[in-house]
């Protein structure tokens, strides 16, 4: 067959261009005094070099914007120069803001016009495998507006009335049926005018993207997420996030 007539990659043909916005611009307070959360090393590396090449790993990845801490786009533009990366992908960086949601619009406000599916990224969920990455992409591709990956929750979920005093007891008001209930992670997969509107039209706080689509009145949906999608968010992940590093080591070496 002469290269004319092969059928392109999902990746290059028109209006199927995938970019992937990441919010690494947080501080990490709930991780303890140190850098910022994304530049903190798993096993030698920055977080955020992980979760770039997560999301790199895809081959229909083209374009990682990296909403990066506000005084820190330098020093991320210079990690990004020194990790090896694959060459198919473009990178860039911004500065970050006060919320996970107003970083996200930053990143959304740098991507240029060719991109008509956006992935949004935690950087703090370094981990997460490509086929998790592909399965949203997949969804989005097949037609819906909004993607999420989640499991199910370990847990049993309890609302309560918050207390003031932190501490305190505080009463129970509902128990969701723990069946209908998912945890959701990232990358979350979305048409990229939809997830423009979105975020030009809701005001409120939300923590995170799929939530504002809904309020728009679309319709979100669920594909399985991954265990080791998790998010460092306090000590103790950093330590289940270089225990899976090792794993994976391991199975790589036999
Ligand atoms: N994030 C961001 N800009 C902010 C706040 C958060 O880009 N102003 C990013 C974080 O860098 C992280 C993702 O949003 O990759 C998820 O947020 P979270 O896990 O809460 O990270 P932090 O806000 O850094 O952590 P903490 O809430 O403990 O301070
Ligand atoms: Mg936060």
């Amino acid at each position: 067959m002469s290269d004319e007539s092969r059928p392109s990659p999902p990746q290059e043909r028109a209006g199927t261009r995938t970019a992937v916005v990441i919010p690494a611009a947080g501080r990490g307070v709930r991780l303890g005094p140190g850098a910022p959360k994304a530049l903190r090393a798993l096993n030698g590396t920055p977080m955020l070099i992980h979760a770039v090449r997560a999301m790199a790993a895809s081959r229909s990845v083209s374009l990682v914007v990296v909403v990066a801490p506000p005084e820190g786009a330098a020093e991320v533009k210079s990690l990004l120069d020194v990790h090896a990366l694959p060459e198919r992908t473009d990178f860039l960086v911004v500065p970050g803001g006060e919320s996970r949601q107003e970083s996200v619009r930053l990143g959304l406000d740098a991507l240029p016009p060719d991109h008509d599916i956006v992935l949004v990224h935690d950087a703090a969920r370094p981990l997460v495998p490509v086929d998790t990455v592909d399965a949203v992409i997949e969804a989005v591709r097949d037609g819906a507006p909004a993607v999420v990956p989640a499991l199910p929750l370990a847990d049993t979920v309890k609302e309560v009335e918050p207390a003031e005093v932190p501490g305190t007891p505080e009463p129970v008001v509902a128990t969701p049926s723990r069946a209908r209930l998912r945890a959701v992670q990232t990358p979350q997969g979305f048409d990229r005018a939809t997830l423009v509107r979105a975020h030009e039209t809701v005001t409120e706080d939300v923590t995170d993207d799929a939530s504002m689509v809904e309020r728009l009145g679309l319709t979100v949906v669920v594909v399985p997420g991954h265990e080791e999608a998790f998010k460092v968010t306090r000590p103790l992940d950093l330590v289940l996030a270089e225990a899976v590093l090792a794993r994976r080591r391991l199975n790589d070496g036999f």
